[in-house]
């Protein structure tokens, strides 16, 4: 339990930590003490000004060294001579802080005076207008008139790239210095700095590409003013005109809570996505998130979205009737026989996996993943992840983190951001196994390499040294991946880290656990709800193939049904095509890496008569004769719970539940955390790992030699080539310019 300080806040007495710096304590009673450099997630460096406030303290008698009293027996405070800057001073046991006073009511009115003598006052056409600290902290705290004369304001460049995703507008910049420290305390991608002095300081990126970052997107939330604003949003539409739907990120394991912000468009009279931003969720992506996940969106509003069922008629693709479509997947299904492969992808919600693992049974249909989805180790990790209560910020000095095999920041950027502060700022150790090296290398303890695709047994052969090093440690946390690992040997390798968990005491542990860097949101969830077999049979009568996306190799059939929300090739090969939603125009839940379940909120009204997959699901199990009445992802929910064992605990209404959050984030508090949204739609749940409730013997584990398949599974990089990121115009051209450099 932290030491408590009593800190007077203009006559409010309120204990906080020691440490717990002025401008935070006073927001935890609600005094908004305002700021522009100070960010609550970065370190303070009293750059602005903005904060000042009148601060004293007990006055201690030299002689004594006790308090000196007055004759009522109370503290005599001695103020400081000057105004005092609070976002970098600490409390103090009976400091008293004074913030409405003449002299700080002055001081501020000055220190805008003074910043808007360089500001452009380009409000109106300034994308940070309504939603800008700037404006926001002039109306309530600026002089109301300025001194300075208008027409010797310092002009800059007002569109400058910085790379293809961020514009710099050089006359709008406070030099707060947010940015560059946001790259450097939490992307540790060291690609801005301050150029030039006095007036003419400006912000510049020295990468090659430039701003080279996956996180850059996250500066343009926390920049005060409209200096920073990313391309995607850029003179695309004015914040009040926005509506808000909570979601998570489709895009890794990680489940980043994100708010989708939409627009009705008179161009074509239907809503869009206008930008996608963080949510604050502390135990997932506290306010972060990628550039992946903030500009891939575009997917949802492709040309080649489909709208409505196709059936093959005469060799080509028409379109027909939902009533027409249904009646011939039911029909086929049917004289199929059960020689039916029904395939899954990892995109796919909960319940309507759910529904079709359902469905495909009743059918005696092969209920199974997508080629590319790895569900060999997905029962290892609902054994041996994380534990249900773990928080990735507890982890800190004697904790253990172990990466095998694993490149975190490609494959679960956020994920890097939080296992790097565990290291770097709270002191956990670091010990990485892989063939080449990735971004966490910088912080590990200890490097070790293995032959490329020979994790499994790079493993196995020290696993006594490894047991050593995680028995030593107070938690232990495994992160790991598949690359050039078939499913096979993706399993032998999850299973023998289980089993340094269980050697070395920490199995069903809190904080430790095993972390696999599964590809997608929904990975861990469908292959928990879907129970998938893993191997597939050589052909079948029927292909029934739901959200895989990319095209993946189909075992043989004399019929392919294709689910999918845009025509790709793979919708070429299909005899009958159901159009379905994206996550953004229907509600359900994820369940991500780490087994928290969250959900997500519709968005967008559905495109044409695209349905989700859960109704296409049961369309067709009542054309075959079963009696379903679901009306919504929720009543489905309820059925999975009371069916799935790891489920059984959880309920919409626990993922819903919100709790305060600190630092206090959203529409408020706007100029302290920036732009990043409230939760408001829950933070979710994690399930229970196995190995919390039960004591589980080890894996008696034989590892199958490599396959070239598994050699070939090269590394998942974040900006890959897809069916989703080659529909954003502004990742396309990232990715050019990342392969020209490299
Ligand atoms: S660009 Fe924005 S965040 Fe960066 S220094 Fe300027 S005002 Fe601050
Ligand atoms: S880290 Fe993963 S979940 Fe989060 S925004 Fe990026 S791709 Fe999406
Ligand atoms: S100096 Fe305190 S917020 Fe900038």
């Amino acid at each position: 339990m932290a030491e408590l300080v009593n800190v007077t806040i203009d006559g409010v007495t309120v204990a906080v930590p020691k440490g717990t710096l002025v401008v935070d304590a006073a927001k935890k009673i609600g005094n908004h003490i305002p700021v522009f450099c100070y960010h609550p997630k970065l370190k303070p460096v009293g750059m602005c000004r903005m904060c000042l406030v009148d601060i004293g303290t007990p006055k201690i008698d030299p002689a004594t060294k006790q308090v000196v009293r007055d004759e009522n027996g109370n503290p005599v405070i001695q103020f400081m001579p000057k105004l005092t800057t609070a976002c970098t001073t600490p409390v103090s046991e009976g400091m008293v802080v004074r913030t409405a006073t003449e002299q700080v009511r002055a001081a501020r009115e000055d220190i805008l005076e003074f910043l808007l003598t360089s500001h452009p006052l380009d409000c109106p056409i300034c994308d940070k207008g309504g939603e800008c600290p700037l404006q926001n902290l002039t109306l309530a705290h600026g002089p109301g008139v300025s001194r300075f004369d208008y027409d010797a304001k310092f002009h800059n460049e007002k569109h400058v790239p910085l790379g293809e995703l961020i514009f710099l507008d050089r006359e709008r910049c406070i030099q707060c210095s947010r940015c560059i420290r946001f790259q450097d305390e939490i992307a540790d991608d060291h690609v801005l700095q301050f150029h030039d002095r006095g007036r003419g300081m400006e912000i510049i990126t020295f990468s090659d590409p430039p701003f080279d970052s996956y996180f850059g997107g996250n500066t343009t939330d926390i920049c005060p003013v409209g200096a920073l604003t990313t391309a995607d949003f850029r003179f695309k539409a004015r914040p009040w005109e926005l509506q808000s739907a909570q979601s998570i990120c489709t895009h890794c394991a990680v489940g980043c809570n994100i708010t989708l912000n939409t627009r009705l468009e008179t161009r074509h009279g239907g809503f869009e996505i206008k930008r996608v931003m963080p949510r604050q969720n502390e135990w997932v992506n506290e306010i972060w998130i990628c550039d992946k996940g903030r500009y891939v969106h575009h997917f949802t509003r492709s040309e080649d979205r489909l709208h409505l069922p196709l059936i093959r008629r005469e060799g080509r693709l028409v379109e027909s009737t939902w009533q027409q479509a249904l009646q011939l997947v039911a029909d086929t299904l049917r004289a199929a026989d059960g020689e039916i492969v029904l395939m899954v992808g990892d995109r796919i919600p909960n319940e309507d996996a759910y529904l079709l693992g359902q469905l495909g049974r009743a059918i005696g249909a092969r209920v199974s993943v997508s080629p590319n989805v790895p569900s060999h180790y997905a029962d290892v990790a609902r054994a041996f992840g994380v534990g249900k209560d773990a928080d990735f910020k507890r982890l800190g000095r004697g904790d253990l983190v172990l990466a095998v095999n694993a490149d975190v920041e490609e494959q679960a950027p956020v994920w890097f951001l939080r296992l790097r502060q565990a290291v770097v700022d709270r002191g956990a150790q670091l010990i990485i196994a892989h063939h080449r090296s990735t971004k966490l290398h910088r912080y590990a303890s200890a490097i070790h390499r293995f032959e490329v695709g020979r994790a499994p047994e790079w493993v196995q052969q020290q696993a006594e040294t490894l047991a050593q090093a995680l028995q030593a440690a107070r938690h232990a946390l495994i992160v790991f991946g598949d690359e050039h690992l078939d499913g096979p040997r993706a399993r032998a390798l999850a299973q023998l880290l289980a089993n340094l968990l269980l050697q070395s005491g920490h199995a069903g542990r809190s904080d430790s656990g095993l972390l696999p860097l599964y590809p997608h949101a929904n990975t861990q969830g469908v292959c928990d709800v879907l129970s998938p077999h893993t191997a597939l049979p050589p052909a079948a009568r029927v292909v029934w193939a739901v959200g895989v996306g990319d095209p993946q190799e189909l075992p043989p059939a004399g019929f392919y049904i294709i689910q999918e929300v845009l025509h790709t090739a793979l919708v070429e090969q299909a005899d009958v095509v159901l159009p379905s939603l994206t996550f953004a125009e229907r509600e359900g839940t994820f369940t991500s890496g780490d087994r928290r379940v969250q959900r997500f909120y519709r968005a967008l009204p559905a495109p044409g008569e695209a349905k989700p997959d859960w109704w296409i699901a049961q369309e067709v199990a009542r054309r075959l004769g079963f009696e379903w009445r679901y009306n919504s992802p929720a009543e489905i929910f309820e059925a999975l719970a009371k069916d799935v064992p790891a489920y059984a605990e959880l309920s919409y209404a626990a993922l819903s539940r919100v709790v305060e959050q600190w630092p206090p984030i959203g529409r408020e508090d706007l100029y302290y955390g920036g732009t990043a949204y409230d939760n408001t739609g829950g933070i979710g749940a994690r399930y229970a790992a196995e190995a919390e409730t039960r004591a589980l013997p080890p894996y008696d584990v034989t590892i199958p030699e490599p396959t070239i398949a598994g050699l070939k599974r090269g590394p998942r990089m974040l900006y890959r080539d897809g069916e989703l990121i080659r529909r954003s115009a502004l990742l396309r051209a990232r990715m050019v310019s990342l392969q020209q450099v490299a």
